[in-house]
């Protein structure tokens, strides 16, 4: 086991506050470098976290860096793959923000340099280390909710006052929203699920947003390889409520909803009135701020551990996962424009 890690930056906007929190717990971390074409804002983060690291205005100049082991890509979703096949043909580990890929040449491109360099790659869906969704997955996989035949999860986000919206409503920038926002969900579902999703059909609406060159509103639905059926539904930029994540699933045993949980046991499970009908767990629904419902932190002391030691196994969503969520999200899109069932997978893993 290497004694420690050195990490590049690459994108110093807001998510890689989350980012270099999460380094900064971690023992066995150093910060090396940052890179951001905004050499500001690349100081402003190194200011405001002490760091004592390099600084390059061009990535590529980082992925040189021999030093530097591992990366994290914070830079706007249209250039995830690029950076994920230079810094996998640097050798470099890679912690990729979602989406991972923006098309299937570049999932193909990507997973091949990751395959051929041997490093290993995370892609940023957080939410799965979310106490709450852990503790579905745990209750899941014990059985207690029994055969999951449905779930559901909606991502509803006004980020008209992030400074995302200045690149995320352009396809040139960020080539699907509904990728970008409803991508979380469809990670969540599918991880809950434990299953590949096999079919999707979706209508897109955009008249709250006709600004939006892709997908301001979204619902999808999904069948699972194994029949179960799943919904997405994506709203932003222009919505009036709170950041809202919801994620329910039905088994024939139990119900998740949020952080109520049903089962078949409870003395009268059907009545709403009765307190003894559901179990209720904290409120630890994401908000979209970083902390316990928002786990960046934990996300990325996961990936520490699981570069710095051997295991393969890990929580985080792989590399190959991320591509299987980014081809439902494309199909909910060819759907809606096409107007039919779009049939998965797109890509075939070698
Ligand atoms: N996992 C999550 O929940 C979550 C939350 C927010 C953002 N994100 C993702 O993080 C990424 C960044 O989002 P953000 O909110 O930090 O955006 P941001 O606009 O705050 O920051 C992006 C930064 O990238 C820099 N940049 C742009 N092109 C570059 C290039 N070619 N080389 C180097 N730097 C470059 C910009 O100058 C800017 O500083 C996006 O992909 C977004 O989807 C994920």
């Amino acid at each position: 086991m290497k004694k420690v890690l050195k990490v590049g930056i690459i994108g110093t906007g807001w998510i890689s506050n989350q980012h270099i929190n999460g380094y900064l717990q971690c023992d066995h971390v150093e910060i090396a470098a940052v890179a951001d074409i905004n050499e500001n804002a690349a100081r402003e983060v190194m200011r405001k976290y002490n760091l004592d690291c390099k600084y390059y205005s061009d990535y590529k100049k980082l992925l040189a860096n021999s030093e530097i082991d591992a990366i994290s890509i914070c830079v706007p979703n249209a250039f995830h793959s690029e950076v994920t096949i230079a810094a996998a043909m640097a050798g470099k580990h890679i912690m990729a923000e979602k989406p991972f890929v923006s098309s299937i040449e570049e999932a193909k491109k990507s997973l091949k340099a990751i395959k051929e360099n041997g490093v290993k790659c995370a892609v940023g869906y957080h939410r799965r280390f979310n106490p709450l969704y852990r503790e579905m997955k745990r209750l899941i996989n014990k059985g207690d909710l029994g055969r999951v035949f449905f779930a559901q999860s909606d991502y509803i986000h006004n980020f008209s006052d992030l400074p995302i919206i200045s690149w995320a409503l352009k396809k040139e920038f960020n080539p699907s929203v509904f990728h970008a926002g409803g991508g979380h969900c469809v990670d969540m579902i599918r991880y809950l699920v434990n299953d590949e999703i096999a079919e999707v059909c979706a209508f897109v609406d955009n008249s709250t947003c006709p600004e939006c060159e892709t997908e301001a509103q979204t619902i999808a639905i999904f069948r699972f390889q194994n029949g179960q059926l799943g919904k997405v539904t994506s709203i932003c930029p222009n919505v009036i409520t709170p950041f809202t994540f919801n994620v329910e699933v039905y088994g024939t045993k139990g119900t998740f909803k949020n952080n109520k949980l049903i089962l078949d046991s409870f003395p009268d499970f059907r009545s709403k009135k009765q307190s003894e009908a559901y179990a209720v767990y904290p409120e630890w629904m994401p908000d979209n701020t970083p902390g316990i419902t928002e786990p960046w932190d934990i996300e990325i002391k996961e990936f520490v551990n699981w570069v710095l030691n051997d295991d393969e196994k890990t929580d985080l969503c792989t590399a190959q996962d991320a591509v299987r969520a980014a081809e439902a999200c494309w199909a909910a899109v060819i759907s809606n424009a096409e107007k039919r069932i779009v049939k998965l997978p797109l890509i075939d893993f070698v």
